[in-house]
């Protein structure tokens, strides 16, 4: 099945090129639309209620772009939408939740460390996964303020170090030895948080799962694409100098309001 439509991938901002990446490297043939909601991030403080909302409107544009199944490339509109969004939308969705279960598999210590957005870590399907893991405890801490720091390009501020050191110090004296990285924008982070962890503690994030689920999903539902190297559009609804920089300045960014 051949099938030459774009894959959306969307996020409330820059983060979620993080999991493009690993997409676009697994299938670069697949032309591929990311959208940044910059102007509404971050989403981790929101209510379900405007999470969902976003999360829509988001795949409204996605849609009128004729996109084959969408990635939600955000934790917290996964874990507070992605049930409404298939339930109103009629291609398939593949979203993106901390991956608490490798961790906990393979944890010696039984003490693994989340750090997710507070959206993230409220909602009922990221607490329902964490149930199924009584033998190990979890060590949940919200990123406040890490988000926006991304997004301002402030990736490697002395704030960002010192909320980092806040946040991950607790986590190292209580044993961990697995870090969760439940958001998409934390892995541009990863750099900053190693200077801080001992090298023992091992970081996961969702990134290349996520691609795999992607792949499966064309190749089970969707179709693949027959054209080479597909060259991906940006979209983002703020000031683009962030997202360009992040893209190392390899692709044209398109500003637009949505
Ligand atoms: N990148 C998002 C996530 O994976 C959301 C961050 C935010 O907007 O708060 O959770």
């Amino acid at each position: 099945m051949t099938n030459n439509n774009p894959i959306g991938v969307f996020d409330s901002g820059i983060g979620g090129t993080s999991i493009w990446k690993a997409i676009h490297d697994l299938l670069p043939n697949e032309k591929t639309i990311y959208l940044a909601d910059s102007k509404n991030a971050p989403y981790g403080q929101k209510s379900k209620e405007e999470i969902v909302a976003l999360s829509k409107k988001n795949v409204d544009f996605l849609l009128e772009m004729n996109c084959k199944t969408i990635v939600v490339a955000c934790n917290t509109a996964t874990t507070n939408a992605i049930r409404e969004l298939r339930a109103d939308y009629d291609i398939p969705f593949i979203g993106i939740e901390p991956a608490i279960k490798p961790a906990a598999n393979n944890s010696k210590t039984q003490v693994i460390g989340i750090l997710a957005t507070k959206g993230t870590l409220n909602s009922e399907l990221f607490n329902k996964t964490a149930e199924m893991f009584q033998n190990t405890t979890i060590i949940e801490q919200v990123g406040y303020g890490l988000v926006q720091l991304i997004e301002d390009g402030n990736l490697n501020s002395p704030e960002m170090t010192q909320l980092l050191e806040s946040y991950l110090k607790p986590m190292i004296d209580a044993n961990i030895d697995y870090l969760v990285l439940g958001c998409s924008h934390y892995p541009y982070l990863i750099p900053q948080i190693k200077k801080i962890l001992p090298d023992h503690i091992q970081i996961i994030d969702s990134g290349e799962a996520v691609a795999r689920q992607t792949q499966n999903i064309l190749r089970e539902k969707v179709g693949f694409s027959d054209a080479k190297n597909s060259i991906p559009e940006f979209y983002v609804n703020s000031n683009p100098t962030v997202l360009k920089s992040i893209l190392d300045h390899k692709y044209d960014v398109i500003q637009k309001d949505f």
